[in-house]
């Protein structure tokens, strides 16, 4: 069964074509990035019109990669939520109309879920259940996953996202856009015990699996103003370094509270920030877990892990409604304490 997946949730515009929900085809992926770097972060009205400007094209491509014509497709899936609005508006009103005039299957995916699944699209996709660390530049969760659709959010970020924080620290400092990869390069070259920043206190009650970024955040660019008393006494590698430190020390002091409540001890990462290498470090050297990264031309937006995702739907009958709408929001998950 071969799906068309498109995803245009934020500021990629991506379609894929995968097979069996397992076999990629092609995976195109036009970013948007320089488009957006002059301002340092998404400019909503710049990625829903680039979105539609490209949708078309980029879609002809990842179907040409695939050496495929519509006709030869058996469904097409959707990124419906969430995401910023106008942006995922593109996406869904093009698959709809793609699938309505083919006469294809069309069904409408999370983009999180998509997230989760992208390291299944790997030799080395893990069995259910296992946890999920799913870390972006919008969300930020740890979940326990009993099936591609049965997800169950344990803590989350109760403000900031991960990437989020990365991205504003990086743009205060002038590092460069989108700050995840520029702080992570720049933080090899850095000392990560230079500087001790805050970790959050969340830990009662039903809070004992959130994190929080705006403290860390805060107290990052306050840091700023040293820089600017005393130019050339800090080594910005050495404030990158310590400031991933604890950014990654705060997802793992979760992540690893789920480990031992749940007994679960397979890790499925995805997301953006999976693509982080001292996150990759540090989950690879602690005893006793098995942590399962996608590759990093799938830990970013991608349309693989929609169309990937959305074959588990069609082949088990599920079809949207052409009257499916976008939300920015996730629909339905489910939030419990192990
Ligand atoms: O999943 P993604 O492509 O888009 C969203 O759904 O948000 O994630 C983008 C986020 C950005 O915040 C970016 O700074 C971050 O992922 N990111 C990283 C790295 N590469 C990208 N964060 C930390 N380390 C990286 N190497
Ligand atoms: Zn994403």
């Amino acid at each position: 069964m071969r799906v068309l997946g498109i995803e245009t949730s934020c500021d990629e515009t991506a379609a894929a074509v995968v097979e069996d929900g397992k076999t990629i085809l092609s995976n195109v992926v036009a970013t948007q990035i320089p488009f957006h770097a002059e301002f340092q972060g998404v400019v909503p009205e710049i990625a829903s019109r680039k979105h539609t400007e490209w949708i078309y094209a980029v879609t002809k491509e990842a179907l040409d990669r695939a050496g495929v014509k519509p006709p030869d497709l058996d469904g097409v899936a959707v990124t419906s939520e969430p995401g910023m609005l106008g942006s995922l508006l593109v996406g869904v009103n093009f698959a709809k109309a793609f699938a309505y005039t083919q006469g294809l299957p069309f069904v409408a995916v999370n983009h999180i879920l998509g997230h989760l699944y992208a390291s299944r699209l790997t030799e080395s996709a893990p069995d259910y259940p296992f946890l999920g660390l799913l870390v972006s530049g919008g969300h930020s969760i740890v979940c326990r996953a009993d099936n591609f659709d049965a997800v169950t959010v344990i803590g989350a970020t109760i403000d900031d996202a991960a990437g989020e924080a990365f991205d504003k620290v990086s743009k205060r400092y002038g590092l460069g856009y989108p700050g995840g990869a520029v702080i992570d390069k720049l933080s090899q070259n850095g000392d990560a015990s230079a500087f001790r920043f805050p970790m959050p206190n969340l830990y009662k009650g039903e809070h004992q699996y959130d994190f929080s970024y705006s403290g860390l955040k805060t107290a990052v660019i306050n840091q700023l103003e040293q820089f600017r008393v005393k130019p050339g006494t800090r080594s910005p590698a050495d404030i990158a370094a310590s400031f991933q430190k604890t950014a990654v020390d705060i997802l793992l002091r979760s992540l690893f509270r789920a480990v031992e409540d749940t007994g679960l001890t397979t890790i499925v990462a995805g997301g953006g920030v999976a693509a982080n290498s001292y996150l990759r470090a540090r989950l690879a050297a602690r005893p006793g877990v098995r942590a399962v990264f996608p590759p990093l031309s799938l830990c970013g937006d991608n349309a693989a892990m929609i169309a990937g995702l959305g074959y588990h739907y069609l082949a088990r009958g599920d079809r949207s409604s052409l009257a499916t709408v976008a939300s920015s929001q996730t629909r339905g998950f489910k939030k419990k304490y192990p």
